[in-house]
């Protein structure tokens, strides 16, 4: 096995000591911390043989949408202008990526965040025997977790140089439930690496068995790279990096007229990779297609359809191309996705649909932020070969609220908690008369879909509802829609849906039949961001799904994702308390305590 302890004579005698000592010990099982400290969102995983696995984003902590973790230097570096940006950053800000997210500083932020992930464990730094990180690639020079992590971690070893792209496939192939499969990563770009002249990886085509990787071919940024080029579409949209999800909604709305001028320039080739126009060429066209890029907060004309739609279909293209090249290398059925790019669940599916793979796992918080969690159970599988750490059962990963805490959040907020005997039955009750339920239990999503711990549930019949979700609950552009929740054993009655799809990454086409029954979940084009649930993933939300069907007739509930616009899914009781409080959400049920507004 290759070694990814960090070079340096001391170094390499501090890890071997530490090393032997966790061998004399092993008894003592085993605490791994993964880090995402990318500049695409930061994340804190443990992967721990008595405690299990557990993960948090650092935005919904910060309370700061699309945070990064940097190191002091880094931050210093970026802050003040210098020049010596790395490759990658210089060519991202050359090209139309102006905008830098909410930065927090890793030496003043680590410990907090860390003591917020392991809540309630018992555990601290000094318990912590292997951290494993993702560098990051922002700027010059990097997060250099390696030198500093060991003063903040005095009994671990450090483990940092895996590339970006290896760890995409980790995340993907360690979190899912095949013990082979091929393992398909795109995203913006990795890092720079050496072995390829300097160019970062983009996409990248593997197949795996027990945790063996065999690399079948690799593409570079930025030529090869499916998320620049869609991010070029979300930025001419006037949206900003992290709002990709907007391109792929309003792209329901729009004509071919754009992708019929674009896709010959989209050149595809049987190996996965693909060219595409440089930036300016794309603008230049764009513009003489009488598609002006749109200044953010102005309105959506029909012609930004158009748009959208046009990056949509390309990048559909490239995606599907992708999978076929690597169903021509592996005789496998199952494929993995990870990488930002696996989050647009549109291309997911119209590329699996298209290829002879029997199973698709999509990572649920498959972009750089989910790198945490590849990291972790890296460390577990493959370094402290514990077999049994693989396999995500939930997205639940967040650590759990008592419910003393929850009690405490609700008198701080002068809100009587009121026991309900039976949450789910109440819940359905409201959802079925047409009230809107906040809906906080257990540990939260991982991932950026809410799959129902931290979910606005409403009834998914009234048309009506969906504009008075995004204009009076969330706040956010009239074009987005809403997605279904369905009963498991219920789904292919109302989806046109092949497996399932337990983390809302698909999205399927609405049974025709059923689509006025469905108004506020079914999108413009008929389709729907489907989640399936298992009474045996989420027994409580399946109960509230099903007694609400018991009294409408429909295993379906709408089911968003518990923010406002601009914010993080809530996080603890306080914030899901305060987001119910400033919207007209009509009732928190929270644990078994049902608050309403009326009360
Ligand atoms: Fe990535």
């Amino acid at each position: 096995m290759k070694d990814f302890i960090l070079a340096g004579p001391e170094r390499a005698i501090r890890n071997a000591w530490r090393s032997l000592r966790r061998w004399r010990n092993s008894s003592c099982g085993y605490n791994v911390l993964g880090i995402s400290s990318t500049g695409h969102g930061a994340s804190f995983a443990l992967a721990s043989s008595a405690h299990g696995v557990r993960a948090l984003n650092l935005d919904r902590f910060l309370r700061k949408k699309y945070a990064v973790l940097l190191s002091q230097a880094e931050h210093d570096e970026i802050r003040a202008g210098k020049t010596n940006f790395g490759k990658t950053t210089r060519y991202l800000l050359s090209e139309g990526v102006h905008d830098l997210p909410p930065i927090s500083v890793f030496e003043t932020a680590w410990r907090s965040f860390l003591d917020a992930l392991l809540r309630g464990t018992g555990l601290g730094p000094g318990d912590i025997d292997l951290v494993v990180a993702s560098e990051s690639h922002f700027a010059v020079n990097c997060f250099q977790l390696g030198r500093k992590l060991g003063r903040y971690f005095p009994n671990a070893e450090i483990v940092t140089n895996i590339e970006h792209h290896a760890i995409h496939r980790f995340q993907a192939f360690l979190s899912s439930p095949f013990d082979e499969a091929a393992v398909l990563t795109l995203d913006n770009c990795g890092e720079p690496l050496g072995r390829l002249g300097g160019s970062p990886l983009a996409i990248t085509l593997s197949s795996v068995q027990n945790a063996a990787f065999a690399i079948h071919r690799e593409h570079t940024f930025p030529e090869s790279s499916p998320g620049l080029l869609y991010h070029w579409f979300t930025n001419y949209l006037g949206f900003r990096s992290g709002e990709e999800g907007k391109t792929m909604g309003l792209s329901s709305y729009g004509r071919d007229s754009c992708y019929r001028a674009l896709s010959p320039h989209l050149e595809m080739h049987d190996n996965g990779a693909f060219r595409f126009l440089r930036h300016k060429e794309l603008q230049a066209t764009l513009s003489d297609l009488g598609a002006k890029p749109r200044r953010p907060g102005t309105s959506i004309e029909p012609i930004h359809g158009d748009v959208a739609r046009a990056g949509q279909m390309l990048l559909d293209n490239i995606v599907t191309n992708a999978v076929t090249a690597l169903a021509r290398l592996t005789p496998s059925r199952n494929l993995c996705l990870a990488g930002g790019v696996a989050l647009n669940s549109v291309s997911n599916e119209r590329a699996f649909r298209r290829s002879r793979f029997q199973n698709l796992y999509v990572m649920p918080n498959a972009g750089d932020c989910g790198q945490a969690l590849g990291c972790a159970l890296y460390g577990a599988h493959v370094l402290r070969r514990d077999r049994k750490s693989r396999g995500l059962l939930s997205d639940s990963l967040g650590p759990p609220y008592t419910d003393s805490e929850v009690v405490a959040a609700l008198r701080a907020a002068n809100l009587e908690p009121v026991v309900c005997p039976d949450i789910a039955a109440s819940v359905a009750g409201l959802l079925a008369a047409g009230f809107v339920v906040g809906w906080f239990q257990g540990g939260s999503e991982y991932g950026p879909r809410a799959l129902g711990r931290r979910s606005i549930l409403a009834d998914p019949r009234p048309q009506p509802m969906k504009d008075y979700l995004n204009c009076h609950v969330k706040h956010r552009e009239s074009f987005r829609p809403y997605a279904p929740a369905v009963l498991e054993d219920k789904s292919a009655e109302w989806f046109d849906l092949k497996g399932t799809s337990p983390y809302m990454l698909r999205v399927v086409d609405v049974r025709p039949e059923k689509r006025s029954t469905l108004a506020a979940v079914t999108h413009v084009d008929g389709t729907a961001r489907v989640q399936t649930v298992s009474r045996y993933e989420n027994p409580l939300f399946y109960d509230l799904i099903r007694k609400f069907e018991n009294r409408t007739g429909v295993p379906v509930v709408l089911n968003t994702s518990f923010n406002r616009a601009g914010e993080p899914i809530v996080e603890t009781p306080a914030d899901a308390i305060e987001c119910f409080m400033s919207t007209r959400i009509d009732a928190l049920a929270i644990h078994n305590f049902l608050i309403t507004k009326s009360t």
